[in-house]
């Protein structure tokens, strides 16, 4: 048997994200996506010395870069920047602020379109306090799923978080066929659990929708993860 860990040295994918751009409107939902640091670090080459769950973002679904002339500036976060090192570390560069400033523009300026999020602090502070309320490790080893070097069915994961959060996630994982032709097996890398204006759960998506995110994540490095295909949530070395 192939072991999880040893695939992951044969991991390598640039990763960003697809999303269509409507600019002018309003957002409806918000996704709140959080990385498994040792699957991005395959990919990417980082060493993430980090076994939880790490933020990636807090993504309205309309809307990319909505204010260029709004500036990141660290010092309105201050309080929030311990937690924010552990909580939405950036993996690549681990003492730069460059992975905040990315989102910010990306994201947070479209989000701040709602007054609820109309600051950077309500912003970064409302993305770490969903994410603590989530609490996706205590939740996912509570019902035995561990990292480990044995698979898991897609079955098993989308279970344990459709039945705690009552909501339907986004999951994705890198598909190493991609790259390999005859691997049979998928990494565990990203899960993105949604949210309405008022943050309370909701889908991330509906059944129709699904050929339509299959296509638009196929240009990153993670997809959504295929439910006959097992699953490899990698161990942090
Ligand atoms: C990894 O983290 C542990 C605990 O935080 C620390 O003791 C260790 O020195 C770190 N290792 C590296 C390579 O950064
Ligand atoms: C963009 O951000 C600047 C700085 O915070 C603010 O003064 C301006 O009103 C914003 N523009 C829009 C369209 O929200
Ligand atoms: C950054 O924020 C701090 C605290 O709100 C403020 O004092 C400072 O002027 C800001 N810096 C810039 C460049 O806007
Ligand atoms: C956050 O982490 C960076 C890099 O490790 C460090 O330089 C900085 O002092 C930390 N800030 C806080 C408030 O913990």
């Amino acid at each position: 048997m192939r072991l999880c860990s040893a695939l992951l040295l044969c991991l390598a994918a640039a990763v960003t994200s697809a999303y269509v751009v409507s600019p002018r409107k309003m957002w409806t939902k918000l996704i709140l996506t959080q990385q498994w640091p040792q699957t991005f670090c395959s990919m990417e080459h980082c060493h993430p010395n980090i076994s939880h769950w790490t933020l990636h973002g807090l993504w309205p679904d309309s809307g990319m870069d909505c204010n260029n002339s709004w500036a990141f500036n660290s010092s309105e976060i201050a309080d929030l920047l311990p937690d924010m090192n552990k909580s939405w570390p950036n993996l690549l560069h681990p003492s730069s602020s460059g992975f905040w400033k990315y989102e910010w523009h990306k994201h947070g300026t479209c989000a701040a379109r709602a007054e609820s999020l109309n600051s950077q602090h309500k912003y970064f502070s409302k993305a770490l306090e969903l994410y603590h309320k989530l609490d996706l490790d205590s939740i996912l080893s509570k019902f035995g799923i561990i990292p480990s070097e044995k698979y898991y069915t897609f079955a098993q994961i989308e279970g344990v978080i459709e039945n705690f959060y009552g909501v339907k996630p986004k999951i994705q994982c890198f598909h190493p066929s991609k790259h390999q032709p005859n691997a049979d097996t998928q990494v565990l890398g990203q899960i993105e659990i949604c949210f309405s204006p008022d943050f309370t759960l909701m889908d991330c998506e509906k059944k129709q929708d699904w050929d339509k995110y299959w296509a638009v994540d196929k240009q990153s490095g993670f997809s959504v993860c295929d439910h006959h295909i097992p699953v490899c949530y990698p161990l942090a070395s």
